[in-house]
């Protein structure tokens, strides 16, 4: 019998055989998946544990705080602070970044996190999960700032999620593919159940939030239209939808059996580029997408090619099997007359 492989043995036999992953790095990812663990056990733990509804406060982007949100981001911080690993911090919980404190040693890298996705799920027992994004701090030596987290998703150095379902299963790239691992209670450990991830090119399954469809943009609106029409369309083939609300979820199903993720730019506030964040939410997502032959764009460029503007920023994803984020793009550039 084939002894299983842990997320350390892993990692280890990387940094071995390809000098890959340097030792801060690895540790790095060891302590979130530490901590993933952490947050695993609360969400499971629900009623029991006292860890559902309201933490009665609100984040910088004014959206309404669970306890959850709020246990899981002190968890993560708890986790990295004083290893030695990082130079900073920064969440969707927290208004501004969050520096390693000058007690503890400095690390090269930046860490980015969305510690609870899909918050709307957490008191009806759906699927939840962490998104982390990892990049590297050019500048060591002196004080991080917030300009430091500006970096483009496509110089990230790893970037991973981890999904709390029926099975807690934590996905990563350190830029060499995806690999997949299901947490063992039993062992307390990351056991690999899937290295080398491909998402299928082409899909019969489509996830957006179809309540927007009068805000959406024109392109938005025809692809889903055509999906629409099944068989007798223009597609000629039948599709099937689903929407969790919670991206970690919607992601995951992508990864495993393909299919396409929208959460476009629409009119309800035209100032705004979209509604999930670039930093912690569509630039992990999007390497691991194109990690596993997938492909994210915002309609119109590269995800991991926008240049941020600032830490919490918001930005149209369009994500998932090659083809049809092609076909999308191809319709949004054709209206831009491109
Ligand atoms: P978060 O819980 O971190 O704020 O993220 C929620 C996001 C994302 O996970 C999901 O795809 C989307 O919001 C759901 O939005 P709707 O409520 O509009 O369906
Ligand atoms: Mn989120
Ligand atoms: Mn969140």
């Amino acid at each position: 019998m084939t002894q299983p492989v842990s997320l350390t043995r892993y990692l280890v036999e990387k940094q071995r055989a390809q000098g890959h992953i340097p030792g801060q790095l690895r540790l790095l990812i060891e302590v979130v998946a530490r901590a993933c663990k952490t947050i695993s056990h609360s969400v499971n733990k629900g009623a029991l544990g006292g860890v559902l509804g309201s933490a009665g406060s609100e984040n910088v982007q004014g959206e309404v705080q669970k306890k959850l949100d709020l246990i899981a981001n002190e968890v993560l911080i708890d986790a990295n602070e004083w290893g030695g690993h990082l130079a900073a911090m920064a969440s969707e919980e927290m208004d501004t970044i969050h520096a390693v404190p000058n007690r503890y040693p400095k690390g090269e890298y930046l860490l980015l996190f969305d510690p609870l996705d899909g918050s709307s799920n957490i008191d009806v027992n759906v699927s939840i999960g962490t998104i982390f994004s990892v990049l590297r701090m050019h500048d060591e030596g002196r004080a991080v700032r917030e300009a430091d987290f500006l970096q483009p998703g496509r110089c990230q150095v790893a970037a991973g999620y981890c999904v709390y379902g029926p099975q807690t299963t934590l996905v990563l790239t350190v830029g060499d593919g995806v690999a997949m691992f299901t947490l063992d209670r039993e062992q307390g450990s990351f056991v690999l159940t899937g290295d080398g991830v491909r998402i299928p090119q082409e899909t019969q399954e489509f996830a957006i939030n179809m309540s927007n469809m009068r805000h959406w943009d024109a392109p938005v609106r025809r692809y889903i239209d055509e999906c629409l029409q099944g068989k007798q369309g223009p597609r000629g083939k039948d599709f099937n939808m689903r929407w969790v609300a919670s991206m970690v979820a919607d992601v995951h199903r992508i990864i495993t059996r393909g299919g396409i993720f929208m959460y476009p730019w629409d009119k309800r506030d035209p100032a705004k580029p979209g509604k999930l964040r670039l930093l912690y939410e569509a630039n992990p997502m999007s390497w691991i997408i194109e990690q596993a032959g997938g492909s994210a764009t915002t309609g119109r460029q590269r995800i991991l090619d926008v240049p941020p503007q600032n830490l919490h920023e918001r930005v149209s994803v369009i994500l998932g099997s090659k083809n049809e984020v092609e076909r999308v793009t191809r319709y949004h550039l054709e209206q831009a007359g491109q």
